[in-house]
């Protein structure tokens, strides 16, 4: 039952435009970790799985429906004990590794540079590399800058030509470290800061490949960690610009019901562990906004970028599978997550720059999952596929005039959640109903230009729980949807329970 009293009465001023919503905040992220890599993405050229040059094919397929626009890649924390002069070369000489992170299992690198090079061009997505400061050298990494982008002679583009590749790549996103408080060093702020520094220097621009750096940051709201990177990074640097040496910093943040060593269990919740990852999952607007106004202290008028290179959800690993594989399911509650993300997205786009959602096949938070030659995409897929059209388009602020709300954990949260922008003479406005137990209706008034022709897609399910397998790919899948009323400027919805919709308009 829908219950008459609307969950959220709102305004949009369509002639009253907001900042651009970057693309890249639509970001992916692959890291050597389980079955994303190996399984996921490169297959080999001997296999019988359909693929491009040892890349699968299917997944490719799938991407492409989603307009990847960055994939940040080697890690992660894998990136600190990555040496990228292990993975070129012709792969049966290329030396192999222990990866110690993540499942102790061996690393052959057959997918290296050339290979991600390779799946970038196949998938149309910008390069977003992840650099080692761990256990590298600035040399190593500086080395590998002038690789992928230098034209001319030099003796890293001669060992490029050497394998195969004549022309330069262009690579603009450069990651200088990793979560250097844990995995990726284990180091102070200000220690992490002085390298950060010497890292960056070394990081340079060849011909006109630009690049933009991205300090590694803090983890939640660890705004100290922020506010020591801003004043380190930024400031004192003469006449130059705060942006001189880093065009952004990161910071990570991961939604689970339970804590770091029972996260729950991604298709089997409670009602409270559901509102419980729902109110942690609204919490990260809470964090943008925390690591903005530290940035804004040191950089008013916003010149350096927010990151938040890795964000999603975190659940104990499928039963039987490895623990240090990192694969779980994703149900319409993960979907859910990833929408009320999106939404904060669109709301910080003035600061943050780029995200990257934890990860694309295989691990954590993924957009599909493969299975031998079967791929299933996950109902978080379907929220990127949905959200595409906010790539790149103008936000418009939704001014909420009464919300229904909850309290969760002693926390008021709004039960429905929002977003807008414009792009291309259409409006596309993105809802989240977070109740699973009854309907709801919204009621937006779109007011300043005409709008029409409402035409709305709905993602929901019978359950939360509900996901995708092999077996029933479709369990959760968007559907189009008629419960939509445009009056004059009045926008209305009746909205199901648990449920993701978008409304594209035509403006004029
Ligand atoms: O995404 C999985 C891991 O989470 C990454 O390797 C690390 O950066 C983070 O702790």
């Amino acid at each position: 039952m829908t219950d008459p009293t609307p969950a959220l009465v709102a305004a949009i001023d369509l002639d009253v435009p907001g900042p651009i919503i970057s693309r890249h905040l639509y970001g992916q992220f692959a890291e050597h970790l389980g079955r994303c890599i190996y399984e996921g993405f490169w297959v080999g050229e001997d296999s019988d799985v359909p693929h491009v040059g040892g890349i699968r094919a299917d997944v490719v397929e799938a991407l492409r429906e989603l307009d990847v626009p960055n994939l940040r890649w080697p890690g992660g924390c894998f990136a600190d004990e990555y040496h990228w002069q292990d993975g070129i070369g012709p792969r049966e000489q290329r030396p192999r590794m222990v990866n110690t992170h993540w499942g102790d299992v061996e690393e052959n690198n057959h997918f290296g540079t050339h290979e991600f090079m390779a799946l970038c061009e196949l998938l149309g997505a910008e390069p977003y590399v992840s650099s080692n400061v761990g256990s590298g050298s600035v040399q190593e990494m500086s080395e590998w800058v002038e690789y992928l982008t230098r034209t001319g002679d030099s003796p890293m583009a001669r060992l490029r030509r050497e394998h195969g590749r004549d022309e330069p790549w262009t690579v603009r996103f450069w990651g200088i470290g990793n979560e250097p408080w844990g995995c990726g060093g284990n180091l102070r702020a200000p220690q992490f800061a002085s390298l950060a520094r010497q890292y960056a220097t070394y990081a340079r621009d060849h011909g006109d490949n630009q690049l933009y750096r991205v300090a590694a940051g803090a983890a939640d709201d660890d705004y100290a960690w922020t506010e020591t990177l801003m004043k380190e990074l930024t400031t004192g640097l003469g006449d130059r610009s705060p942006r001189a040496l880093f065009q952004a910093v990161s910071f990570h943040y991961y939604t689970m019901s339970g804590g770091w060593s029972a996260k729950g269990s991604a298709t089997s919740f409670t009602d409270a562990e559901y509102w419980t990852t729902m109110r942690r999952a609204l919490h990260v607007r809470e964090l943008l906004a925390g690591h903005a106004a530290v940035m804004d202290a040191y950089d008013p008028t916003k010149q350096v970028g927010l990151a938040l290179d890795e964000w999603g959800t975190w659940w104990d690993v499928e039963p039987g599978t490895n623990p240090g594989f990192l694969f779980q399911q994703n149900a319409l509650r993960d979907a859910l997550v990833a929408s009320v993300h999106l939404d904060a997205f669109h709301d910080h786009a003035d600061r943050l720059r780029l995200a990257n959602i934890a990860q694309t096949v295989n691990v954590l938070q993924a957009m599909v999952l493969t299975d031998g030659d079967r791929l299933v995409r996950t109902p978080t897929f379907h929220v990127f596929a949905m959200s595409r059209g906010h790539q790149d388009a103008v936000a418009l602020p939704v001014r909420v005039v009464e919300r229904a709300t909850r309290v969760v954990d002693d926390v008021e949260i709004g039960t429905v959640s929002a977003s807008a922008s414009t792009k291309d003479g259409h409006v596309l406005v993105s809802v989240t109903h977070l109740d699973p137990t009854a309907g709801a209706t919204v009621r937006i008034d779109l007011r300043g230009r005409p709008v029409s022709a409402p035409v709305a897609t709905v993602l929901t399910a019978t359950s939360a729980q509900d996901h995708n397998t092999v077996d029933h790919p479709d369990a959760v899948v968007p559907l189009p949807f008629d419960a939509v009323r445009l009056t004059g400027s009045m926008l209305e919805l009746d909205l199901p329970p648990a449920s993701f919709v978008t409304v594209d308009l035509t403006l004029g």
